[in-house]
């Protein structure tokens, strides 16, 4: 039988070039990670403040269900949408914390937020639709909306709207370039700012008279120094909800997340989950169900990240990483770094060589002015943020 050959792509320098869909940027939190753990393996220390992952554990509710899941012995697949009594326990969250009411069934458990965007984006959009999101923001939205052939459009905010997308902004870019969606994070990362409820609502609600599907990823939530966040469910059934426990409650490497869908979608994210991935990994939802009843200890961790917030808040300006974005929720500073360079890699790249400091360049999260930034996750220990301070003094002064 002839072999069926891909065709060569124009100026790939073999038969068999990668797809064009895999040509995403790389994520550059992620590479500083490798740069920091060759480093440590060559025998630096390093201070990592380049990827946003707790230093604690997992709650002690979590690592007993696990552990009692391992005893167990046996861990099989299970439902695509995610075991029903996880389902039930993260609709009956919705009740607790928002006073929202949520049917299970719209609950589909997934492997980290990171394929709950996967199957939310297939489920909603058709390649070639337009979905708007910030600038700056998470660059896996990106460059999982490019991956599927759909079209980012960002919309770099600034101070003036406390870098959220306004209605008003909305519109005249809808107006310019018709959009199928719009994803917003709050509290957001890089910036850490949040969006008042009714400025949440009000944007919802923009969107949702525009024919314009919203998508929250309500990731930081709990993780709020100044106010309280809203859920986008508290003003739509049409809004496709993305959470994880993968930051509040300390659980990166668990890979488990969840979306809360509109009715109809449920079915459409059966499906693809079905064929994606299976299901979520067992192991890690038995454990997950008991991340609910662990928030003494979470608040506790949570205070150490106010702690390292206003340790942060007061050494870096100070150091001359000036105007930093407001930090309402999360665990990130993003500061100017143009009193040192404007490359933000090739200083991030220096810091690590030469201070032993991890931190991600702005131009992961803002490929336009992200080269004057750099952001700090301070989800460490408090020694580690005391440690970094003074390795920077050091290093700058
Ligand atoms: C805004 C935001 N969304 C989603 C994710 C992905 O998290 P996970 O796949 O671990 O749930 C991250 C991780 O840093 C994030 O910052």
């Amino acid at each position: 039988m002839t072999p069926v050959r891909k065709p060569a792509r124009e100026g790939a320098g073999s038969a068999f070039a990668p797809s064009r869909r895999s040509a995403v940027a790389p994520f550059v939190a992620m590479d500083v990670m490798r740069a920091a753990l060759e480093a440590e393996a060559a025998g630096q220390l390093v201070i990592h403040m380049e990827v946003g992952q707790p230093g604690a554990p997992a709650p002690k509710p979590v690592l007993a269900a696990a552990a009692e899941a391992v005893r167990d012995g046996r861990l099989g697949y299970t439902e695509a949408l995610g075991l029903r009594a996880l389902r039930a326990r993260i609709a009956r969250h919705y009740a607790d914390a928002y006073g929202v009411e949520v049917d299970a069934r719209r609950v589909a458990v997934t492997t980290g937020s990171s394929a709950g965007f996967n199957l939310a984006f297939l489920a909603a959009f058709d390649a070639g639709d337009r979905v708007a999101l910030a600038a700056p923001g998470y660059p896996a939205y990106r460059n999982i909306l490019s991956a599927l052939g759909l079209e980012v459009v960002e919309v770099p905010t600034t101070m003036e709207t406390r870098h959220a997308i306004t209605p008003e902004m909305l519109a005249r870019v809808h107006a310019a370039t018709p959009l199928a969606g719009l994803l917003v994070a709050s509290p957001a990362n890089p910036s850490g700012t949040m969006m008042t409820p009714a400025a949440l609502g009000a944007l919802v609600g923009a969107a949702e008279g525009m024919g314009i599907r919203f998508v929250s990823d309500e990731i930081y939530h709990g993780l709020v120094y100044e106010g309280a966040a809203e859920t986008a469910l508290h003003f739509s059934d049409s809004a496709i909800v993305v959470n994880s426990f993968s930051k509040y409650y300390c659980m990166t490497g668990w890979r488990i997340g969840w979306l809360v869908l509109p009715e109809d979608l449920a079915r459409p994210v059966e499906r693809l989950a079905q064929s994606l991935y299976i299901s979520p990994p067992d192991l890690s939802q038995r454990a997950a169900i008991a991340a609910f009843d662990a928030r003494e200890e979470l608040e506790a961790v949570k205070a150490g990240y106010a702690a390292n917030r206003a340790l942060l808040l007061d050494r870096l300006p100070a150091l001359g990483f000036e105007d930093h974005f407001p930090v309402d929720g999360a665990f990130y500073v993003y500061a100017s770094v143009r009193r040192f360079a404007n490359d933000s890699s090739a200083f991030a790249g220096r810091m690590l060589a030469e201070a032993g400091v991890a931190a991600t360049p702005g131009v992961d999260f803002d490929r336009e002015r992200g080269h004057g930034f750099m952001r700090f996750s301070f989800a460490g220990r408090h020694e580690d943020m005391v440690e970094a301070a003074e390795r920077l003094a050091r290093w700058l002064i």
